[in-house]
């Protein structure tokens, strides 16, 4: 068994449950990336074209400080990166995680919850994002994913 971490943002919730899970299930470390600022329900609100999260997510280059430093990832082999899709990518504070984080050769698996869209080109935005990694392509899950589904598919890379 490789060391794993799991490292998710939520705004609302359902991507920390599904986290929860699935860190439970294969015994991986956890680790939350919490905004500086955190979002409101007005911030994440994707029909106002002047809310917080629609600015951020029209600015590629934005990167949303973290409440928290990031963990030492240079003893983890394989990285379980969560999200909610947002704007049928990854949220900005996942590149603010991903850029912050020292890697060196780290697997990273992207994982996801939505209201129905994929995880676009997540995987490929993170893999320019972090060279020094192999990026997989991730998958969607359903927020009720129970850790009988999550366990094979992450042991796949463990
Ligand atoms: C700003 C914003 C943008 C979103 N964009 C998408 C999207 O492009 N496609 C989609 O299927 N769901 C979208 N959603 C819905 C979330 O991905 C979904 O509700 C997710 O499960 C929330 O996870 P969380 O509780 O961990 O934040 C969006 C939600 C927000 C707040």
């Amino acid at each position: 068994m490789k060391k794993s971490l799991v490292a998710y943002f939520s705004a609302s919730g359902i991507t920390a449950q599904l986290a929860k899970r699935l860190a439970q299930a294969i015994g991986a470390d956890i680790f939350e990336s919490v905004p500086q600022v955190l979002y409101t329900q007005a911030d994440l609100d994707w029909t106002n074209k002047a809310s917080r999260s629609t600015l951020e997510m029209r600015d590629k280059n934005c990167r949303p400080p973290l409440a928290h430093p990031v963990p030492d990832v240079s003893k983890y082999e394989v990285i379980f990166v969560g999200f909610p899709v947002w704007w049928y990518r990854q949220p900005s504070i996942i590149d603010t995680f991903v850029e912050c984080c020292h890697f060196n050769g780290q697997t990273i698996v992207p994982f996801a919850t939505s209201g129905g869209s994929g995880l676009g080109d997540a995987a490929k935005n993170i893999q320019a994002l972090a060279p020094q990694t192999i990026v997989k392509e991730g998958k969607l899950w359903s927020r009720g994913a129970g850790a009988l589904e999550l366990k094979p598919w992450a042991e796949e890379y463990l």
